[in-house]
């Protein structure tokens, strides 16, 4: 067996099998390229679904990181660093917001930002106990997550995972009348993809 299908085999023994990735292992990236195990290079048209938009191993990133590596692991948020005032600025600057709160992946964005408009709508809004709505669309794809899955149309991502969590109406990707319908005075936010990329 050669590297490449050894990978492979391995990977299936032993990993959950939650995912269906293509059967090519890749090793080594630089800028817009990858290379498998076998030497072959390819133009990364998906670059890992736009989370690696700046290049592989991109210098600049790369330097900071090693150097970053060499000085202070982590923190937590139990104490302070001297590097999140800094990422608060340039993230502001860029994005106009005026607040924010870093996240690790998309489905933890998604996830805290339900708890931020159920809050906002208990506190501000005025909604009664418990009765918050968050109106999504037919065919969304926000993440893999248990309260994400809870308001997927995707059998596939609910399939033996219930039961799950209320509080989400589904309305048709596109029909703005639905969407009208839907609103109530208990809606809380509306989640949507403005272009939906993993359609079922
Ligand atoms: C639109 C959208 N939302 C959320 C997610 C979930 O992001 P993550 O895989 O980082 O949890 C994805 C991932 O592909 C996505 O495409």
């Amino acid at each position: 067996m050669n590297t490449t299908s050894a990978l492979i085999e391995t990977e299936y023994r032993l990993g959950a099998h939650n995912y269906k990735p293509l059967d090519v292992v890749l090793s080594r990236g630089e800028g817009v390229y990858v290379w498998d195990t076998e030497g072959k290079r390819y133009l990364d048209c998906l670059s890992a679904y736009s989370a690696v938009n700046q290049g592989h191993c991109h210098p600049k990133i790369l330097a900071a990181m090693i150097e970053q590596a060499g000085k202070l692991t982590l923190t937590s948020r139990a104490f302070r660093n001297d590097q999140l005032a800094h990422l608060y600025e340039e993230l502001a600057a860029l994005t106009g917001s005026h607040k924010i709160l870093p996240m690790n992946s998309g489905a933890e964005a998604v996830e805290t930002a339900v708890k931020a408009v159920r809050k906002w709508g208990y506190e501000v809004k005025g909604v009664p106990e418990n009765c918050a709505e968050i109106i999504v669309c037919s065919n969304n794809f926000h993440g893999r997550t248990m309260g994400i899955v809870g308001f997927s149309t995707d059998p596939d991502a609910r399939a033996n995972f219930g039961p799950f969590a209320p509080g989400f109406k589904t309305v048709t990707f596109g029909d703005l009348e639905s969407f009208r319908e839907a609103i109530t005075e208990n809606t809380v936010a509306f989640l949507i993809e403005p272009i939906q990329g993993k359609r079922v």
